[in-house]
């Protein structure tokens, strides 16, 4: 028998204590504005449907797996996608697949579809272990007592990705300027603006937004310049033109009809892949870093796959797929900190839903964030444990009852990119670093549009002896390029 000090103790990760009772109107809307995270009580954890009146209407939250089901998937067509999430997306994602509805839709989805095939995602493998070893090679030059904040550092890495994936021949402008204006779009498009919930018509400029509009004029303007330049040299010399997304965008045609995508279309899904893939994967990494750091045992069992999987001359383009405990992480990971905390329907016609009637208007509210951590659906909800996503025990969670990517016919289309990438990235990370949290720092869930660590995650970062395998990989990387 093990002794006592063998046998891993159970990590709590920081999370709010669910409430006992709620809270007043008015603290109620503090917290939703806050973090609203901090306002679930503990009914939400334990039962299948909780209906709440709010001073903006009343809303369901349901945490029944078939009752899930039944909003995402038998009777999605009775569910629309509710008009604040369409009041706070910019203008820019209104033509994307993200907002669309309807036809409109599924002419979108299934003319899409092929760009994030299995296949397709695959040949990214590439970019996204070079943007792995760039990281890498920043965190390696960092003195010893540096403090790197590698939630940043992650948004980095993403945004670098998608960048790479999407036009990858450059900008055709300065690289510096573009980041800059594209950092700030995306961070002005999260934002809730006042007159927004207060559901003011469009035409009331957003105040939140006045300031920034030369940087997302900038950033439109550098988006259709770069389009007009491909659809050129696509025109001129298709042969040499790289099979990246935009180039896949521009030439996707609808199976069904033979129709292309429009130019809005194409800038809107541009636009939507931008802002729908990186703050949510960078959020899904930086967690899986976090949780890391606070597990030796996890921590070695994801280096030393890595060195097995992506060693010298062994680099595979399934590598994704062999990282099965690196992958087992991640998914934890998402489980405990959903990046999409909630995701929420508009009932057209009323419904039952796990035995209570849902009146037409209902904000059906299906948060990731509870369901994960359900008392009726796990065991140890609050606890990390990446063993419940090895093969043998991954089968047995329920398939509505773990939804870090939606469900359904609008489950989220990144999704085989997203889990790639950061399978990849947190493989190469843990090959070449040991990680620790900088003292004092008190780690916290914030939910803003995307569930993020509140305040970064500022980490030592020393380097592994004999952890580097930029070189070998490189060598190896070639070999199915
Ligand atoms: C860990 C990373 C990611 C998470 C957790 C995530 C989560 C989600 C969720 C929950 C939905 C469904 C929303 C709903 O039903 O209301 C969704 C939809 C979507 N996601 Fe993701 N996502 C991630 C990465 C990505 C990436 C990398 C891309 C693209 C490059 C992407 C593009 C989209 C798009 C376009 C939709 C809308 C699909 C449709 O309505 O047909 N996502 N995502």
């Amino acid at each position: 028998m093990p002794s006592a000090a063998f046998i891993p103790s159970k990590f709590c990760p920081p999370a709010p204590t669910p409430l006992a009772q709620p809270l007043g109107a008015i603290a109620l809307l503090r917290t939703l504005r806050d973090n609203p995270l901090e306002a679930w009580t503990q009914r939400f954890f334990e039962q299948p449907i909780v209906t709440m009146r709010l001073p903006f209407g009343t809303a369901a939250a349901v945490s029944e797996p078939a009752a899930i089901r039944r909003v995402l998937l038998d009777n999605a067509a009775n569910y629309r996608k509710d008009t604040l999430q369409r009041r706070i997306v910019s203008a820019g994602l209104a033509h994307g697949l993200l907002m669309a509805e309807e036809e409109q839709w599924r002419f979108q989805r299934r003319t899409l579809a092929p760009l994030f095939s299995r296949k397709a995602v695959m040949g990214f493998a590439p970019v996204m272990l070079q943007a792995a070893d760039a990281m890498a090679a920043r965190w390696e030059a960092a003195e010893e007592d540096d403090t790197i904040d590698v939630a940043a550092e992650a948004t980095r890495l993403t945004l670098d990705v998608l960048r790479q994936t999407i036009f990858s021949d450059g900008l055709g402008r300065d690289t510096e300027d573009f980041q800059e204006a594209m950092r700030c779009y995306f961070d002005t498009i999260g934002q809730i603006d006042p007159f927004d919930l207060l559901d003011l018509p469009d035409m009331i400029p957003r105040f939140t937004r006045w300031k920034v509009r030369p940087a997302l004029r900038f950033f439109e303007s550098a988006v259709d310049d770069i389009i007009a330049r491909r659809r050129r040299r696509l025109a001129e010399e298709p042969n040499e033109v790289q099979r990246d997304i935009l180039t896949l965008l521009l030439e996707a045609q609808d199976a069904e009809t033979g129709r292309s995508l429009s130019e809005a279309e194409v800038k809107s899904n541009i636009i939507t892949f931008i802002a729908a893939g990186h703050e949510t994967t960078a959020n899904a990494l930086a967690w899986s870093l976090y949780l890391l750091s606070q597990s030796p045992e996890w921590s070695e069992r994801v280096a030393a796959e890595a060195r097995r999987e992506l060693g010298a001359g062994r680099m595979r383009e399934d590598a994704a797929d062999r990282l099965i405990e690196t992958r087992a992480v991640i998914e934890e990971a998402i489980r405990l900190y959903p990046p999409l905390a909630a995701i929420s329907r508009e009932a057209i016609a009323a419904d039952e839903l796990a035995g209570e009637t849902v009146a037409a208007g209902t904000t059906v509210v299906i948060a990731p964030y509870v369901l994960h951590r359900h008392r009726q659906l796990w065991d140890d909800p609050d606890v990390f444990d990446p063993t419940r996503f090895l093969p043998g025990a991954r089968e047995a969670i329920d398939r509505y009852g773990y939804l870090p990517f939606g469900a359904g016919p609008r489950i989220c289309i990144g999704a085989t990119f997203a889990l790639q990438e950061a399978t990849l990235v947190l493989a190469t990370v843990m090959r070449r670093f040991e990680l620790r949290l900088a003292p004092g720092f008190a780690v916290w869930p914030l939910q803003r549009v995307t569930l993020r660590p509140r305040g970064g995650l500022p980490m030592r970062v020393t380097p592994r002896r004999g952890g580097r395998g930029v070189a070998d990989r490189e060598r190896a990387a070639r070999i199915y390029l």
